[in-house]
């Protein structure tokens, strides 16, 4: 079982144990004073955390977050990480990520395509320690690919796969043994630490943690 980071801790919230981080809310979620309940159903990143899953996050780290969405889950990042890059491309959900960073000085939201890098290149440092992804799009593992340019050596991948995003007609094992294909097949690809199905919290999806090759 992967020990918390520093920055997030389990608390009793209306009688339940929960992931916590401190911060304002920002998704109607409860809170116990300063601290702000993680909703693994709500987050991948948060179940991979309730999973125990060996995600090498120990509090303090460069963030990448591709898939920001309004900024559920970065923002929990952003209250126990340092600089966090959030990139999300759909202008909707952006602005409400654009409220989540008034009261984080280190969430930077980026109103970009993951999938073209190039574009944020010039604004996210490189070396960064760790790449959360969580993209519903097509393509998620070459999303994973094309990005690895920004993560340190030593970095991690915090991946979730949305089987249904590949294709809907597919069993999810089939795309999800592909995208572990792909993402370790190339030279400047992944090397896998874990993968886990996390359906009790989000169907059909694949949860991988890996580093650099
Ligand atoms: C499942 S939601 C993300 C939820 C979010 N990660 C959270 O936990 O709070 C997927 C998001 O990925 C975004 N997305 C899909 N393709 C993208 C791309 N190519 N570049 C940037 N964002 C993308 C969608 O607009 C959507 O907001």
């Amino acid at each position: 079982m992967s020990k918390l980071p520093n920055g997030i801790q389990r608390r009793q919230i209306d009688g339940e144990d929960r992931l916590t981080t401190r911060g304002s809310p920002v998704y109607g979620e409860p809170t116990d004073g300063e601290w702000r309940a993680w909703d693994p159903h709500r987050s991948k990143l948060g179940a991979m955390i309730e999973l125990g899953m060996d995600h090498g996050l120990e509090g303090g780290e460069t963030v990448l977050y591709l898939g920001a969405a309004s900024g559920t889950t970065v923002s929990h990042v952003a209250d126990f990480a340092g600089p966090t890059y959030a990139v999300e491309f759909a202008p909707r959900p952006a602005r409400e990520l654009l409220s989540a960073a008034e009261s984080r000085p280190n969430l930077f939201p980026l109103l970009k395509d993951a999938r073209k890098p190039d574009t944020y290149a010039h604004v996210v440092e490189s070396g960064v320690d760790a790449i959360v992804q969580d993209v519903a799009t097509r393509g998620q593992a070459r999303v994973a690919l094309e990005n690895r340019r920004f993560l340190a050596d030593d970095g991690r991948l915090l991946l979730a796969i949305k089987a249904r995003s590949e294709d809907v007609t597919r069993e999810p094992a089939n795309v999800f043994a592909n995208a572990r294909d792909e993402l370790t097949e190339d030279e400047m690809g992944y090397e896998l630490i874990e993968s886990q199905r996390v359906d009790d919290y989000h169907t059909d999806h694949l949860a991988v943690v890996a580093r650099p090759k």
